[in-house]
């Protein structure tokens, strides 16, 4: 584990964010609308990291761009520290699958597109380099980006998330395109970015493992059957003090219970069939 640099003095405070029966209805190509989010309650603490668990299609970056304010919802609201969400909210940072660095930017201006807007260049250049060294990408500053492994593209992503220093970071499956052993260490990584930086984390990811290790709480996001629309169908507090033993048997009976909410096979699961591969389709 890396030692992570101390916070900057000018480090936003974690916000808390509350969501209030918030629902997302799209005009479907009929014409008519298609719930795809109803009734989605959820209060995140400020600093707490909560993961967001569902299949395939059933709104989960729906939400996360509804919390950003980067699409609104139809019905209910979201607050950050009590305050409405606004359109493309400062507040909030996101964080996606791909690291969408701009190609002909080194690593080190790339990072620096975070920054708030009337950053001064001499604190920009300072909080640039220091996020380089929390994510260890201090030596790659000058390189481009593809001079650089998916991984190291992936912290530079974080790091320009972070740059804006967020009081809500967002993060949208941000290791879902690495491979197995790079993902393990960027969430050793995320773990050393939030205790150097408590943001509030809102995290998707198809692996329960990843929520396990990670989220202080799993939130299960589907339909009940019944009515059009995914809403929250489970909430699990992840016991213990990260990082957790990803072996205790503890962990694994929890991993049992969400991929029973998840409809998934556990045994095939068990087989090491990867969790992420075996997550269904929503059912539109
Ligand atoms: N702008 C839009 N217009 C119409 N439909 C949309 C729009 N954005 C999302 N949808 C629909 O909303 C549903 C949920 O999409 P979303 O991307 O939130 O799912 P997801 O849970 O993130 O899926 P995945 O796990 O595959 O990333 C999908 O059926 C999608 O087609
Ligand atoms: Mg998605």
């Amino acid at each position: 584990m890396t030692t992570a640099p101390a916070a900057p003095a000018t480090a936003a405070p974690a916000a808390p964010v509350a969501l209030r029966g918030v629902g997302r209805a799209f005009t479907a190509p009929d014409g008519g609308t298609r719930d795809v989010l109803r009734g989605v309650d959820l209060d995140v603490e400020a600093g707490e990291i909560v993961a967001i668990l569902g299949p395939s299609g059933c709104g989960k970056s729906t939400l996360l761009r509804i919390v950003a304010g980067l699409d609104h919802p139809t019905s209910g609201g979201v607050a950050i520290d009590e305050a409405p969400v606004r359109p493309y909210d400062v507040r909030c940072a996101v964080g996606f699958q791909e690291p969408r660095l701009l190609p002909w930017r080194s690593i080190e201006k790339n990072v620096a597109l975070g920054l708030p807007r009337g950053t001064a260049r001499r604190d920009g250049r300072a909080q640039v380099a220091r996020l380089l060294e929390l994510v260890g990408l201090a030596e790659f500053a000058g390189h481009r980006p593809h001079e650089v492994s998916g991984g190291m593209a992936q912290r530079a992503s974080l790091a320009r998330a972070l740059a804006r220093n967020p009081e809500v970071l967002l993060l949208d499956e941000p290791f879902g395109a690495l491979d197995a052993l790079t993902r393990l260490k960027m969430q050793d990584l995320l773990l050393d970015v939030h205790a150097a930086e408590p943001t509030t984390v809102l995290l998707v990811t198809h692996d329960v493992d990843e929520a396990l290790q990670l989220a202080d709480r799993i939130v299960l996001l589907g339909s009940d059957g019944d009515a059009p629309g995914a809403g929250i169908r489970q909430t699990v507090v992840v016991p213990g003090h990260r990082p957790r033993d990803r072996g205790s048997a503890e962990l694994a009976e929890l991993r049992g219970r969400l991929l029973d909410g998840l409809g998934i096979d556990r045994h095939g699961a068990a087989r090491g069939i990867q969790a992420t591969t075996t997550i269904p389709h929503y059912p539109y």
